[in-house]
């Protein structure tokens, strides 16, 4: 599904564009949250956007809302823990939009439970979507990158990761390797034009919080543990998507192993 360049093309920040010139993104997990309001933005940004969403329903919806604001998106049903489909996905965006030369790792599961009742099956899940999916993404794209001598890579990691979070762990820990990796990555990449920086949020209004508080995993409520944060409202996706369009910018270019910490001070230092 292509859908073509309208009111969206060639976003202009303060008289600079983003960009020198047309831009390839692939957005891993848009279909709904953090990673759709980071599509939409590259899309405003003037980038034509690729979707990779484990849900082919909710891909397709994302494509359909963004293109019908006049986005240039295109959705693919990828999960990003199956190596073979991202290799195939990252293919037939460089057939459709273009070689894919920004990548924001998005995808993300974030369960509950108590540490000694995670059994090995679901730690290797979280590690599978979490990690693998992000650093697997990574590889499949870098070789566009490369030749382009230009590439941005946006980790979304989290500051549960920072700050430690009752009942995850796994998925904490999951994060904190993908700002490792980031860092690493970033050391390894920067001489060829490539940056690699991670964007850890704090509470996000997305499906996912609302789940987890509907189901009781963040104690008294979110409004409890905002009282705690020196910016006391919940984050919206918006926040996030803000962040990580800066740092796709060409004029982000100086800026690599960074952790952008978008979490209402959650995280200071
Ligand atoms: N919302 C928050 O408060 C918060 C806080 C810290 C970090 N994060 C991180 O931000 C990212 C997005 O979170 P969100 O709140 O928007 O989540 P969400 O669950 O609302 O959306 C995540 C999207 O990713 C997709 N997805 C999940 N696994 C996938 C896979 N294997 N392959 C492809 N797509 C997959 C889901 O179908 C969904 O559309 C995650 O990495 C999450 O860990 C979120």
């Amino acid at each position: 599904m292509v859908h073509e360049p309208g009111l969206f093309e060639g976003g202009v920040v303060n008289g600079v564009p983003a960009w020198s010139g047309p831009r390839t993104a692939i957005v891993t997990g848009g279909g709904r949250g953090i990673g759709l309001a980071v599509s939409r933005r590259l899309c405003l940004e003037g980038a034509s956007v690729a979707i990779f969403e484990r849900d082919g329903d909710l891909a397709a919806a994302a494509a359909e809302e963004i293109a019908g604001e006049g986005g240039r998106v295109v959705a693919y049903e990828v999960d990003v823990a199956d190596r073979q489909a991202v290799d195939e996905a990252v293919a037939a965006t460089r057939q459709e939009l273009g070689p894919a030369t920004i990548l924001v790792n998005n995808a993300g599961i974030s369960p509950f439970k108590k540490f000694r009742e995670i059994t090995r099956e679901e730690l290797e899940q979280v590690f599978a979507v979490n990690v693998y999916g992000t650093i697997d993404c990574c590889q499949a794209v870098l070789g566009d990158m490369v030749t382009a001598g230009w590439g941005r890579i946006v980790n979304i990691a989290s500051s549960s990761a920072q700050t430690g979070s009752v009942l995850q762990t796994h998925y904490s820990a999951s994060k904190g390797a993908v700002i490792a990796f980031t860092r690493s990555l970033a050391r390894e990449l920067g001489s060829k034009g490539i940056t690699v920086n991670a964007v850890p949020p704090s509470f996000i209004d997305t499906p996912s919080l609302q789940q987890a508080e509907e189901s009781g995993f963040l104690g008294s409520g979110v409004e409890v543990l905002l009282q705690s944060m020196p910016i006391r409202r919940v984050g919206q996706p918006d926040d996030i998507a803000a962040a990580v369009a800066y740092l796709c910018r060409d004029d982000a270019g100086f800026v690599t192993g960074q952790v952008l910490g978008v979490n209402g001070g959650r995280v200071i230092g």
